[in-house]
């Protein structure tokens, strides 16, 4: 995959020479370019931004650079894209959406600081590129930056290749709509605390059952809107039973099966 990022902080991005996702990059699973929105700029002082139309507080971005930044970087010859807009009005992020986008070969990442892009911007380039603007949630941060990192690790761990392990793909939160239950290492007693027996038994049947239990259990009390919005036939008859003995109410539809 291909990624570029346009962002009036550049060294903001330093992290993705790091870790896994440096380690992707190293590999040529995933290719990174950092760009100086100011480089599309042509005043003396490089102005990026400017005060809103209608008034009212903070400044909003002026189209012109990255008017120019988008040019140059979807121009013919380039591979196609995918415009990534981190904003706090986009859809919100979750798992389904980095797999979609992990699916993609080249994504543009355009990081709006101050009270955002002027309109145009996202406009003109939804005429010329799919766009998605992305929320991670509802707050705001200063800008799209960090959002970016957080999205690229999500993303880039979902291409074939990064993860050493693939199999903790399939065992995660999220991956089946569920939270995933607690986790255990070495030693098995620390500070009077034990390691459930059944994590060391070796009886993989039970324990596979334990940890949907602790799945289900984790999920409904903290997050009742996903055991909500599982689909028809997700959870069975134990999951059922596990739920309504510990006391959960569930969707009618699943308690009629
Ligand atoms: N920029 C500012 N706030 C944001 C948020 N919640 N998500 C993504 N980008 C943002």
């Amino acid at each position: 995959m291909q990624v570029d990022v346009v962002t009036i902080f550049p060294d903001y991005l330093a992290p993705l020479d790091l870790s896994l996702i440096g380690r992707a990059r190293r590999a040529g699973l995933l290719s990174v370019e950092v760009h100086d929105l100011r480089r599309w700029t042509h005043d003396v002082h490089r102005t990026v931004d400017d005060t809103p139309y209608g008034g009212g507080a903070g400044m909003v971005m002026r189209p012109e650079p990255w008017g120019a930044a988008l040019d140059e970087l979807t121009a013919a010859g380039r591979p196609p894209a995918r415009l990534v807009v981190p904003t706090p009005v986009g859809e919100r992020f979750d798992q389904a959406m980095a797999q979609r986008l992990a699916a993609e070969p080249r994504l543009i990442f355009a990081c709006g600081r101050y009270e955002g892009i002027d309109q145009r911007v996202i406009d003109e380039a939804a005429a010329a590129l799919p766009v998605t603007e992305v929320s991670l949630g509802d707050f705001v941060i200063f800008g799209g930056e960090v959002a970016v990192l957080a999205i690229l690790e999500a993303v880039t761990r979902l291409i074939p290749g990064v993860l050493g392990n693939a199999g903790s793909l399939v065992e995660e939160s999220h991956s089946d709509g569920l939270l995933e239950g607690p986790v255990y290492t070495k030693p098995p007693q620390w500070r009077g605390r034990e390691v459930p027996e059944i994590l060391r038994s070796g009886d993989h049947g039970r324990i596979a059952r334990w940890r949907r239990d602790q799945a289900l259990l984790r999920t409904a009390s903290r997050r009742p809107d996903l055991i909500a919005g599982l689909p028809a036939g997700k959870l069975d008859k134990k999951d059922i039973a596990l739920l309504v003995a510990a006391g959960f109410q569930l969707p009618a539809g699943d308690v009629a099966e």
